[in-house]
């Protein structure tokens, strides 16, 4: 297992990291779940960034300031809306989290933290999108070996329970 993975429960924005990882929408201009935790604590400053960035498409992601949060920067990628499977879901997810690592790589960013995209509002199954998750993860660890730090933040027991599950032993759980 890859000692650099760490679980974490709780609230993402209160994590000192280079950049967290933001589960926004298309609009970027912020919305509920993660996206509003993240708008309310970062402060206005953000959605006036944001603004400037004219959106992102599914499964891209973009770089903002982290302005008064703990974290240096977010990047903001969008996941897909679970629409049964069949409308290239997977692939899409696999893409936020390749292009949020991608993002990292180009800021020399070396400690991230992920919140579980797509899990909540936008109903994607939790267990298929944790095997993503960790799956991407891996290789981008191999791919970007100068990343140090790479943190799953797990918001309520259930997402806890299945990552826990995925990385199963190999885990320092520091929740
Ligand atoms: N810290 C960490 N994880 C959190 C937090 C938090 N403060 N708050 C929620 N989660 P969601 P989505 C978890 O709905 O499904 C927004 O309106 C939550 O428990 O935030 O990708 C956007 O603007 C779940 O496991 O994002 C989009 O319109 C995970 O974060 C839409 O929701 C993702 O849940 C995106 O939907």
């Amino acid at each position: 297992m890859n000692s650099k993975i760490r679980l974490v429960s709780g609230d993402i924005t209160r994590l000192e990291v280079d950049a967290i990882v933001n589960a926004a929408n298309s609009s970027l201009l912020g919305g509920g779940g993660v996206d509003g935790a993240i708008h309310r604590a970062a402060g206005p400053e953000l959605l006036a960034e944001c603004r400037t960035l004219h959106g992102c498409k599914t499964g891209q992601a973009k770089i903002t300031g982290g302005y008064r949060l703990p974290a240096k920067f977010v990047i903001h990628t969008v996941g897909p809306v679970w629409n049964g499977g069949k409308s290239h879901e997977p692939e899409l997810l696999a893409d936020c989290y390749r292009n949020s690592f991608a993002l990292a790589s180009q800021h020399a960013l070396t400690s991230l933290a992920f919140p579980a995209f797509s899990t909540g509002v936008y109903n994607y199954p939790h267990t298929p999108a944790a095997e993503i998750a960790v799956r991407e993860t891996l290789l981008a660890l191999e791919q970007y070996p100068h990343v140090e730090r790479v943190l799953f933040v797990c918001f309520n027991p259930e997402t806890q329970t299945i990552y826990e599950t995925l990385l199963e032993n190999e885990l320092t759980d520091e929740s």
